[in-house]
């Protein structure tokens, strides 16, 4: 295979033996304030700190300095929103007149540098300008997503303790409009942290009636508000937290800083998705996942490009077509979604009929990342669209790829199953339970040496000891993905599975871990596991198995029926927690340790070994006998 030579390879050398002189580069695509005294602070590590000493504004530079340098006409923002039947567009000037009002409007609510400012909002422009507002006062944002529960609410509001919260006053499903103030009214009745304000945009769909303390109009305080200006912040002050899950119902709060997250996420748009400022760049995720806030928002505005904010499905909004049409009408030259939505377009429509309708002759790629990206999916995508398909490995963590095809730089050939290489920044290695590292083609723990590079978490909100333990502690001098897999002859990276218990829902990370403390809330449930189940559609559903207390005589229909309620009103319809088993028993090593891993072979019909540990064999077929009557094929102990 081709590798010396390429831009590629000189830029990932460089990247790792001279880190201050490859990311010092970098840094010149950003405007600063006051220049960095070094490129790399290491004197804290394992709290390595980017650009310190440098000053710069975040929405500065993703926004003023477009207008300074002739885009001010210039698309910034193109909403689509087939839901609605609404189409906008937000020119850079606009968006700068927008956002620096916000901020003049957030600023008169006396929030100011360093506060939180938590934000509830769906997939419209507002919810952008309400994180580049933040930015622009130096406060820190948290998005939360429309999916979640008051309660998922509260607890970010408990653990950010913001001084204000920015929502739109409803968000909409293809089935329902969803009243957005009464669930935050009821987060806030929960969390023991109250808000000094609630500030609320109004849509037409739901109007929210503003009569709590603290409420406030978006439209009438725009109306009256001062532009203000941008703050410059130090480089290694949080731009925002995004919560995440974890292994227990408290998510994490990732926390991401200015300097090197403008460094490189404005990098990653010409080397790793090869777009120029001025192009049309669509990120079809939503503004409450890691990808909104990299490549919805920020990294496509740093870069001068044009972002599509979409609101919408990709079938049924209105057809399987959709997704075409918007490439079409707005010159999209990349989208970047995941396979979850090509799997729901190839269902609906197999022959990619709608496709002829459209001219798609400006675009060039498609990224997908999100979840593990089946053969089948990319071979289709490829097929219809006839560019290259680049499936790429990233988390909320990182913030940005770890591992890519990095377009502007080289493309390797596509090997189906590998999100390719390890991008410039990465050093990429394959760790055994021992921390050894293991040969090409042996799978094992995936890690990243440390430091990682810019952009990436720079801790956990408040937590930094269970930063350390969560992502530094097994492997010392790495950072843990949580992600098994392993690297072949050619450097290629494969990435095929969770190590812990995190699924991945139709490319929405969840915690089994938090659904299971919901199903331990019922009162008739004595133990129970949640674990993830193949699924043709989403990749993966949650599936949960409850053992009742002594005497219980509830019908396990209705046991299901409250499981599924509770998950829902709890963590969120997001978690798409419907099948429930009631089972007499649940396998558990000797040790106690309830074998998940097993339950989930078994319930997706794939071959395992009998764990050396188990306490008792005979649990397993009852298991089987459980899952064969949901229609989940249970495969021979062997
Ligand atoms: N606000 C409120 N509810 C939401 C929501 C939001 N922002 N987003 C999803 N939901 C609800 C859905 O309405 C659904 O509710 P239901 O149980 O009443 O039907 C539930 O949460 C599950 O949603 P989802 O898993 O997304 O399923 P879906 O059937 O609505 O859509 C796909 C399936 C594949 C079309 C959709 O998930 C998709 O487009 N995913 C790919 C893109 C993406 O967002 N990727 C994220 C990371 S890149
Ligand atoms: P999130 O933090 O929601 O972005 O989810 C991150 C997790 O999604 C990773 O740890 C992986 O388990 C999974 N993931 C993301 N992208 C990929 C990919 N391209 N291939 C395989 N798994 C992926």
């Amino acid at each position: 295979m081709e590798t010396m030579g390429n831009a590629f390879e000189e830029a990932y050398a460089l990247s790792i033996n001279d880190k201050a002189a490859f990311w010092g580069q970098a840094a010149e695509g950003i405007t600063w304030t006051r220049k960095w005294d070094t490129v790399l602070d290491e004197s804290q590590a394992p709290f390595y700190r980017w650009f310190a000493g440098g000053e710069l504004n975040t929405c500065y530079n993703a926004v003023d300095r477009h207008v300074e340098n002739g885009r001010g006409a210039q698309a910034a923002i193109i909403y689509d929103s087939p839901i609605t039947n609404t189409k906008r567009t937000i020119t850079y000037a606009e968006l700068q007149d927008q956002v620096s009002r916000l901020a003049g409007v957030l600023a008169a609510q006396g929030v100011t540098k360093g506060d939180r400012v938590i934000i509830y909002m769906p997939m419209i422009p507002e919810s952008l300008m309400a994180m580049l507002a933040c930015a622009r006062l130096g406060a820190i944002h948290s998005v939360v997503f429309g999916g979640f529960a008051p309660h998922e609410l509260a607890t970010r509001l408990n653990d950010s303790t913001p001084k204000m919260v920015i929502a739109a006053s409803c968000g909409i499903e293809p089935n329902r409009v969803i009243a957005y103030k009464p669930m935050l009214d009821e987060a806030i009745a929960q969390s023991t942290h109250k808000p000094d304000n609630v500030l609320i945009f109004q849509r037409p769909q739901a109007e929210a009636s503003l009569d709590k303390a603290g409420d406030l109009d978006w439209a009438s305080e725009m109306a009256k508000a001062e532009p203000h200006p941008c703050v410059p912040v130090a480089a290694t002050d949080p731009l925002y937290i995004l919560y995440t899950s974890g292994t227990t119902g408290q998510p994490k709060g990732v926390v991401r800083d200015n300097g090197g997250h403008a460094v490189a996420l404005k990098w990653s748009m010409k080397a790793i998705y090869d777009i120029e400022p001025g192009e049309v760049f669509w990120a079809a995720s939503d503004v409450g996942w890691v990808v909104g806030h990299s490549y919805i928002c920020y990294a496509p505005l740093l870069h001068g490009a044009t972002t599509v904010v979409f609101e919408g499905k990709p079938v049924g909004t209105p057809d399987a077509g959709t997704f075409w049409r918007v490439i079409a009408e707005h010159n999209v030259v990349t989208l970047f979604t995941a396979p979850t939505a090509f799997r729901a377009i190839k269902r609906e429509d197999p022959d990619a009929t709608f496709l002829k309708k459209y001219n798609l002759e400006h675009f060039r790629t498609l990224f997908l990342a999100g979840e593990r990206c089946d053969p089948a999916t990319i071979d289709w995508a490829e097929k219809i669209l006839n560019v290259p398909v680049i499936d790429h490995w990233w988390q909320t963590e990182t913030g940005w790829s770890i591992a890519a095809n990095c377009k502007g730089l080289h493309l390797f050939p596509v090997k189906h199953g590998s999100p390719t290489r390890a991008v410039p920044g990465w050093d990429v290695q394959v760790l055994d339970e021992n921390g050894h590292e293991l040969e090409p083609g042996k799978i094992g723990a995936l890690v990243c040496k440390l430091p990682l590079p810019p952009g990436t978490l720079t801790t956990l909100w408040k937590a930094d000891e269970r930063y350390k333990q969560a992502y530094l502690a097994e492997f010392p001098g790495y950072y843990k993905t949580g992600d098994a897999g392993f690297l072949d002859d050619d450097h290629y990276v494969y990435v095929m599975t969770r190590t812990d218990d995190i699924i991945n829902v139709a490319g929405h990370r969840l915690s089994t871990g938090a659904m299971e403390e919901v199903l331990a809330g019922h009162p008739d449930v004595a133990e129970c596991a949640v674990i993830g189940v193949a699924d043709d559609l989403k990749g993966q559903v949650p599936l949960g198995f409850v053992c009742l207390k002594a005497g219980v005589a509830t019908p396990p229909e209705k046991i299901a029926a409250d499981c599924a309620r509770l998950v829902r009103e709890q963590i969120g319809p997001v978690a798409a927690y419907k099948q429930t088993v009631v089972v007499p028993r649940l396998p558990k090593t000797r040790s106690g340790k309830i074998l998940r891993g097993t339950m989930q072979k078994i319930a997706d019909n794939q071959d395992f070994k009998m764990p050396a540990t188990i306490d008792d064999p005979g649990i397993l077929p009852e298991i089987r006998e459980a899952l064969e009557e949901i229609g989940l094929a249970g495969h021979r102990v062997g």
